[in-house]
């Protein structure tokens, strides 16, 4: 047993220290100067449409190197994090910008374990008809629930009234009870969480690294509740012996995963954790500029991550493979998309001109996790073919590669999620990005405020509306 974990382990380091090993052989060159260097105010840079070029802000975060196909956080190579290193660790590096000591790393733990709890909070959600919601609207309702009970507590320091949505069993009306399952534990207590030692808790203004932590730890919670709310389950109650990937999938499928699937998700948020400029992180940093707070900036950062452009692209490539249905139907079905001059979904990237790090560990995991069972066997194959046809038709010519969202649906699916959860797990682990910039944004705050060129008519007369044709 004990050396089966071992061998899963090391087979998983194996194939990432691969993927840096065969990014290294096309990577000779440096970082880019004209994205990383000292700049003073105002900077020159040329913009295209979608404000591609545009340079929003300077960030000690992490950098995307598009032409080369490597990224940083906070100077620590994407490869190296995923080898040795876990989503813990990883999220206290993008909110403190150093790695955790051991002792820190605890202390953290901590604070996140307590804050994983959130009782009141999915049984709210249980008052919602979350079957027929977009599962990452059920997740911004989750956030702004996290939001309006943190603004009570620091408004009344935990009296009574902030109790007011919190787990009293008759307030809220539920017309049945609730469908139990053997496995769900659900229990209606109160505790009190004692606030972590090391950061400012609680705040949800521009100082709010405890509502960041917070919100790390409670997302794994609620998309996991929404998960099994929307099936007809009871949500599970965390487990706090298990890590923060290992409780996700716990309290997602009811059952202790394995060393090996912890392993993979750990590596699946720890991948998707923070990428630059992204449109969901821009979205958080604009709300957050207009000194709104960090719950309504990752809401924001959860509705822009929801569009098929961006992070929803995950669970449509799952939908495509599955439309597509067999190897010997990619050629045909390719040609159909570009005769209808469709995007394929997985495909493409703003700053990534060569192929995104991401993909090249989650492929080859996704291969190994997908020998399990011949539909996922299958599944794989189709994806290999799609991006060997889509790299002969315009792959070289345009720069199209698979992106972080080509494989990660594979991976999860192999984990036993249904596809409408894949945008949220993507989601969990992004929410540190989003923190972490949000942070450090609001340390050198100035509200966004790009303009537009107007291109309309000027001087047209005002005709009254009985006189409108
Ligand atoms: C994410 O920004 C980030 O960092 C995002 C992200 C993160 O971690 O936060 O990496 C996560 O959002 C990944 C992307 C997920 N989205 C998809 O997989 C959807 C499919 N991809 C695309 O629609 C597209 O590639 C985007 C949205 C990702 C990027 O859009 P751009 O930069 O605006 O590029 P474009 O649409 O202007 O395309 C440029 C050219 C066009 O050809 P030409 O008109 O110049 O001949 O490339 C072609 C496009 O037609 N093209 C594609 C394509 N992506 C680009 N053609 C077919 N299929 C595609 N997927």
């Amino acid at each position: 047993m004990a050396k089966q974990k071992a061998d899963d382990l090391t087979m998983i380091q194996d194939i990432i220290l691969n993927a840096k090993e065969a990014a290294q052989k096309e990577i000779d060159g440096n970082a880019e100067p004209e994205f990383t260097q000292k700049i003073s105010w105002p900077v020159d840079c040329k913009v295209g449409p979608g404000l591609e070029g545009a340079i929003a802000c300077e960030t000690e975060i992490g950098y995307v190197n598009g032409s080369m196909g490597y990224l940083i956080y906070r100077g620590y190579d994407i490869f190296d994090l995923c080898a040795y290193s876990s989503f813990e660790e990883v999220s206290y590096l993008l909110l403190f910008g150093e790695l955790p000591s051991k002792e820190e790393l605890k202390e953290f733990k901590e604070s996140l374990n307590e804050y994983r709890h959130l009782l009141d909070i999915k049984r709210l959600l249980m008052s919602f008809p979350l079957e027929n919601m977009n599962p990452m609207a059920a997740l911004r309702l989750g956030i702004n629930f996290m939001r309006h009970k943190q603004t009570y507590r620091d408004q009344a320091e935990v009296v009574s009234k902030a109790e007011s949505i919190a787990t009293d069993e008759d307030s809220i009306a539920m017309e049945t009870p609730p469908r139990g399952e053997r496995k769900s534990i659900y229990e209606f207590r109160k505790k009190q969480y004692r606030r972590p030692k090391n950061v400012q808790a609680g705040l949800v203004g521009s100082e709010g690294v405890g509502s960041c932590i917070r919100l790390i730890a409670g997302l794994p919670t609620i998309v996991a509740a929404i998960a099994r709310i929307r099936k007809g389950h009871l949500p599970i109650e965390p487990d706090t012996s298990l890590t923060l990937a290992g409780n996700f999938l716990y309290m997602l499928t009811g059952e202790k995963p394995t060393p090996l699937a912890e392993r993979i998700m750990d590596i699946c948020l720890i991948l998707h954790a923070d990428h630059g400029m992204n449109a969901s992180t821009f979205a958080a940093m604009v709300v957050a500029s207009t000194l709104s707070d960090v719950y309504s900036s990752v809401e924001a950062g959860v509705a822009a991550l929801n569009g098929p452009l961006h992070g929803g692209a995950n669970e449509q490539v799952l939908l495509m493979l599955n439309q597509i249905g067999s190897e010997a139907n990619v050629e045909p079905w390719f040609a159909q998309m570009m005769k209808k001059k469709r995007k394929i979904m997985g495909f493409g990237h703003r700053v990534y001109k060569a192929y995104d790090p991401r993909a090249r560990i989650l492929g080859p995991l996704a291969k190994m996790i997908s020998a399990t069972t011949p539909e996922l066997r299958d599944f794989f194959k189709i994806a290999q073919t799609l991006e060997k046809v889509v790299n002969k038709s315009f792959g070289k010519d345009k720069n199209i590669f698979p992106n972080v969202d080509y494989y990660s649906g594979l991976v999860y699916k192999a984990l036993n999620i249904d596809h409408e959860i894949f945008t949220p797990i993507f989601a969990v682990s992004r929410v540190s990005g989003w923190c972490a910039r949000v942070l450090e944004y609001l340390e050198k705050n100035r509200i966004f405020r790009p303009r537009a060129i107007y291109n309309g008519e000027f001087n047209k007369k005002y005709t009254p509306i009985n006189k409108r044709k």
